[in-house]
């Protein structure tokens, strides 16, 4: 596939209403492959935890008691959307208590975030960044077991591809200003 090619035909994947799995060995290469990354100082400011197709309905339950408290609905979606992936990456930042370090770790992540989504589309599996609010829940972190000095910066729902997802326009045009 050509570089141009899957930047511009990767999409976000919003819909997960059939049950699916993925290919968990194309996953770890395309992770592996996707650490190739720049990064300032080579301080590989990323990991990432999966949660395989057979522990995304524990996790949830796990996850919904938190997040979702009392809110059996809200639980019961989470936990029918997400049984549906393939699996889950719970996406996990490095900190740095300098700031100009901290800048770099977090463009740095950007990278190696956009290369693992395109290999992962290239590999034929889908995917969609998650962030919702309760990755800054304590105990949302804990449950992945992210440490005092890393950041969950959200999930990645991985599924297979699907051609309905609608391309969102950039403004190109505007980007580029002259000096
Ligand atoms: C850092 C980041 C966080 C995102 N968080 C969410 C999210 O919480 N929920 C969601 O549905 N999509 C999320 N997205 C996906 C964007 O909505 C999506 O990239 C955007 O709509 C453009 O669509 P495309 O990726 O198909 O080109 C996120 C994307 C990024 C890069």
């Amino acid at each position: 596939m050509e570089l141009q090619d899957a930047i511009a035909h990767r999409r976000s994947i919003k819909v997960f209403k059939r049950d699916m799995t993925i290919d968990d060995n194309a996953l770890y290469q395309a992770i592996q492959q996707a650490t190739d990354a720049p990064n300032h100082g080579m301080r590989e400011p990323w990991r990432v935890v999966h949660i395989a197709k057979d522990r995304l309905g524990p996790m949830s339950k796990q996850l919904s008691e938190v997040a979702f408290p009392n809110l059996d609905k809200k639980q019961e979606n989470h936990y029918n959307t997400v049984t549906n992936l393939g699996g889950m990456l719970a996406l996990i930042l490095k900190r740095d208590p300098r700031q100009r370090e901290n800048l770099e770790n977090n463009m740095a992540f950007g990278a190696f975030a956009q290369n693992l989504m395109l290999l992962l589309y290239e590999a034929g599996i889908g995917t969609c960044w998650k962030s919702p609010t309760y990755i800054f829940t304590p105990e949302i972190r804990s449950i992945f077991n992210v440490k005092d000095d890393e950041q969950l910066v959200g999930f990645l729902y991985l599924t297979d591809l699907q051609d309905e997802m609608p391309h969102r326009k950039r403004h190109a045009e505007q980007v580029i200003e002259k000096f």
